[in-house]
């Protein structure tokens, strides 16, 4: 499996203070200098956390395979037509939600969806959709053209541990195996920690995980001795 890395929250935290530390960019490039296989960031239609500047520098750093995440607007498809990025993944978007709350509904609205996407994979661009883990809209999602499906890991997460864990998972076992029978190539995300990982293993055959909270949480508590050790230093005669 591979392992896409989530840096929004890198951006979250600059944004904060709206100065320029801490760096998407330098935490990008650390994730793959650590194993990461790709780098995903979400352009937001209010830009909350990451900016434009932040995906075309990504854009232009050929060691990153860069996963744009973005809402099927004809706005976030010109950016993608324009910069090129190695893959796109289409989510949902509502301006009050903290993070992306459901999958996309693509049975809903596949022809609209098939549009969008055929564009994009003329520009050579591989397409992913964000979905629940459900067969209408496996089976949706197959019918577009993309190659990818992600799918929405935030039930399963949520469940991980509780008496419903067993009913998420299968549901993710399930919309796999039919992604696969169907031709989709497999990704997952959303919620997913360094406890509820281990059980994508019995998933069979996911090409990547895109993975970001837990990893930028655990990085503030494993990198503060050290960040305050080198300040520490500095302040003492
Ligand atoms: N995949 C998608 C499509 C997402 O929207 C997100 C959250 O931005 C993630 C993966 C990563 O989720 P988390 O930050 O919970 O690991």
């Amino acid at each position: 499996m591979l392992l896409g890395v989530n840096i929004d929250h890198v951006a979250t935290l600059r944004n904060a203070r709206g100065g320029f530390e801490p760096d998407p960019i330098a935490a990008a490039k650390i994730c793959i200098e650590n194993g990461a296989d790709s780098i995903t960031a979400h352009l937001r239609e209010d830009r909350r956390h990451i900016k434009d500047n932040d995906i075309n520098a990504l854009s232009k750093i050929s060691q990153i395979r860069l996963n744009l995440e973005m809402a099927v607007t004809d706005e976030m498809q010109k950016i993608a037509l324009n910069i090129k990025p190695h893959s796109v993944c289409l989510v949902p978007e509502k301006r009050q939600e903290v993070t992306t709350e459901g999958g996309l509904d693509v049975a809903g609205q596949i022809n609209k969806m098939t549009e969008f996407v055929a564009a994009l994979l003329d520009a050579g661009i591989y397409v992913s959709l964000f979905i629940d883990p459900t067969e209408e809209q496996v089976r949706a999602a197959a019918k577009t053209g993309a190659q990818f499906i992600e799918l929405h890991t935030g039930q399963y997460s949520n469940a991980f541990g509780s008496n419903k864990e067993e009913e998420e998972f299968l549901k993710l076992n399930e919309a796999s195996r039919l992604a696969h029978a169907l031709g989709l190539k497999v990704n997952a995300g959303h919620g997913l920690n360094y406890q509820n990982v281990r059980r994508m293993h019995q998933i069979g055959d996911l090409n990547e995980l895109n993975i970001g909270h837990s990893i930028i949480a655990r990085s503030i508590e494993t990198g503060l001795a050290d960040a305050v050790g080198q300040m520490k230093k500095l302040i003492t005669r």
